[in-house]
């Protein structure tokens, strides 16, 4: 097991039984209506030019927040398809999508970043959000990627750049220590966002851009705030992180942490040759309540 990612809760979800599922869509769904994780989507999937008609793959598509928001953009001409390696994850997608009113425009498949269970060309885009830094070896499924796209076709990844995160906290040096062990324990590599423009050209991807995100959270109980509160409790962690974490929790104006982004680049389609866009960066952030003004 690599020394990285030893805490993620999303490098082994093939095993995961029906409760562990419903936790984890929660989680997934409580990220997905926050309001700057809902713009940081409307970004991305708008830099990949969906249009009605199209089919589109989500890889790693969990509950299906992206999935969903695929599927009302290519309409019921189109086509929306999640893949991801927990049937019980899929299972919750797939009932959320049939409440959500897509499920005639959506299909779910089990499967693999890294062998992708779809013939070559089969796609007009791929996108994937925050599942590659947590796949041992996520830097080999680019080219799996973009074997499934048709010539001409678009990718977009979105991942963390989990060294990235910040908050506000009194105690500096204590709040870096924590941000890297969190960062380290994770992801299997939150810096993979870093390579993938160069990661994208290698695997022939032309027209690469990359972009920027932060969304901030200002609720311990978001996404990210609950994942470092989390992770302060841990072994491992150094010490006076519950103490640290207290003191988030003490000062709820000042814990408002921001948290997370990621960023995405885009990458157009460029006469047959396969146009991709490219995703990037995250990191989450307590900020000071004066920049929530
Ligand atoms: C943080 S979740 C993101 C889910 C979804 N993309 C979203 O943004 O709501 C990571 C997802 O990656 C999936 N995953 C983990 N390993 C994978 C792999 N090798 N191939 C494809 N998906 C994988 C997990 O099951 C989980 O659903």
């Amino acid at each position: 097991m690599s020394e990285y990612g030893q805490e993620s809760l999303w490098r082994d979800t093939a095993s995961a039984d029906a409760e562990q599922a419903r936790d984890l869509a929660a989680r997934l769904e409580r990220r997905g209506k926050a309001k700057d994780e809902i713009e940081a989507r409307d970004t991305y999937l708008g830099l990949l030019d969906i249009a009605p008609g199209e089919r589109i793959l989500d890889v790693g598509c969990g509950s299906g927040v992206v999935t969903r928001e695929i599927a009302r953009r290519v309409g019921n001409r189109g086509l929306a398809v999640g893949v991801d390696p927990s049937p019980a994850l899929l299972a919750v997608a797939r009932e959320v999508a049939k409440e959500s009113g897509v499920g005639d425009c959506v299909e779910y498949h089990e499967g693999n970043a890294l062998r992708l269970p779809f013939p070559d060309r089969s796609f007009d885009a791929v996108v994937c959000v925050t599942v590659l830094s947590h796949v041992p070896r996520g830097e080999a499924a680019i080219p799996e990627l973009v074997r499934v796209l048709r010539p001409g076709g678009r990718l977009g990844v979105y991942d963390l750049d989990t060294d990235m995160t910040a908050f506000t906290h009194f105690d500096r040096a204590l709040t870096r220590r924590i941000v890297t062990a969190a960062s380290d324990a994770t992801a299997v590599n939150g810096w993979l966002v870093r390579q993938l423009p160069l990661l994208f050209q290698r695997a022939g991807i032309v027209d690469v851009r990359a972009r920027g995100f932060f969304p901030l959270e200002t609720d311990l109980k978001s996404f990210y705030g609950g994942m470092a509160v989390r992770l302060s409790h841990n072994p491992g962690t150094p010490p006076g992180s519950a103490f640290w974490a207290t003191r988030l929790r003490s000062s709820p104006k000042r814990s408002g942490k921001g948290c997370a982004s990621s960023a995405t680049s885009k990458v157009r389609a460029s006469g047959s040759s396969i146009g991709l866009p490219t995703g990037s960066t995250d990191g989450c952030l307590h900020s000071p309540p004066s920049s929530f003004a």
